[in-house]
């Protein structure tokens, strides 16, 4: 005969289940941490390698993206800032830092970041020859729900566009999610941030784009039913084509390349 259930029988087989779960769940953590870094690592690095055209059949990403150069830009001087470890920078992690970042004033903060980081990694394709062709950059802004992420690729005149591309934001699948859909993103290689004065003058539309219209090539169709996050896209490309984001650092790159 099997002893009667009791109060201290259940407490001991429930601790010790908690326990054994406690561990389990402890060690998949520690385990799995460093293959899901190396996962977000391949994400990010095909998402910068997809804004810029640059994933190729055959190829692993790996290997395609070794041929990038990682630069640690001060978006302020808009130079490249050799003293800072680019393998160590996390650019989302400074931007929530006082220490490392700078908090926007309300006038200047068009894209709704609140707090922009005092540095930006940003990548550089090289021809063989070690001329610039692509310049690739980190950008990001409020949409309707959530902050969009993403990477902006720009020709090596720091003005006509290769692609763009987020990897994260929270738009409503078939409305602002529509900044995923190819189609849309098709609609980006060739436009101008910048008029002939430098000066940024991209804009996002509420509707269609007009070719035949002057300034065809500085604007993209915004996204139909989907005004808002239409407005937190050329809202995000304004504030990091401007001063206070990447305007400074494709400036010098720019002189350097005319
Ligand atoms: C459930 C729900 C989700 C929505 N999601 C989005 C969205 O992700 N992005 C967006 O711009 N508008 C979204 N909208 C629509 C906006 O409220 C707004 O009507 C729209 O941006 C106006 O765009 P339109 O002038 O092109 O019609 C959503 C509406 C509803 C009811």
């Amino acid at each position: 005969m099997s002893s009667p259930d009791t109060v201290s029988k259940t407490f001991t087989v429930a601790t010790l289940l908690c326990l054994v779960c406690s561990i389990v769940v402890s060690t998949a953590a520690v385990v799995l941490k460093p293959i899901q870094k190396e996962n977000q690592l391949l994400d990010r690095n095909t998402n910068i390698l997809s804004a810029a055209g640059l994933m190729q059949e055959g190829k692993s990403v790996e290997e395609i993206f070794a041929q990038l150069e990682t630069k640690i830009v001060d978006l302020d001087s808009g130079e490249f800032a050799e003293n800072i470890d680019q393998e160590l920078y996390d650019q989302r992690k400074a931007a929530k830092d006082p220490n490392t970042s700078q908090r926007l004033a309300a006038d200047i903060d068009i894209a709704s970041i609140k707090r922009r980081a005092d540095y930006a990694t940003v990548y550089l394709k090289r021809d063989p020859q070690g001329n610039l062709q692509t310049i690739i950059l980190p950008i990001h802004g409020y949409g309707l729900w959530s902050t969009l992420y993403g990477f902006l690729a720009l020709e090596a005149d720091a003005n006509t566009v290769v692609g763009l591309g987020f990897y994260e934001h929270a738009e409503t699948p078939g409305l602002g999610g529509e900044v995923d859909n190819p189609k849309w993103k098709a609609l980006w290689p060739g436009k101008r941030l910048y008029d002939e004065n430098f000066e940024p003058n991209f804009r996002v539309l509420k509707g269609r784009v007009d070719p035949n219209k002057p300034g065809a090539e500085y604007q993209i169709d915004g996204l139909a039913g989907a005004t808002l996050t239409s407005r937190g896209v050329d809202n995000l490309i304004r504030f990091w084509s401007g001063d206070h984001g990447f305007g400074p650092f494709l400036k010098q790159i720019r002189a350097q390349e005319s």
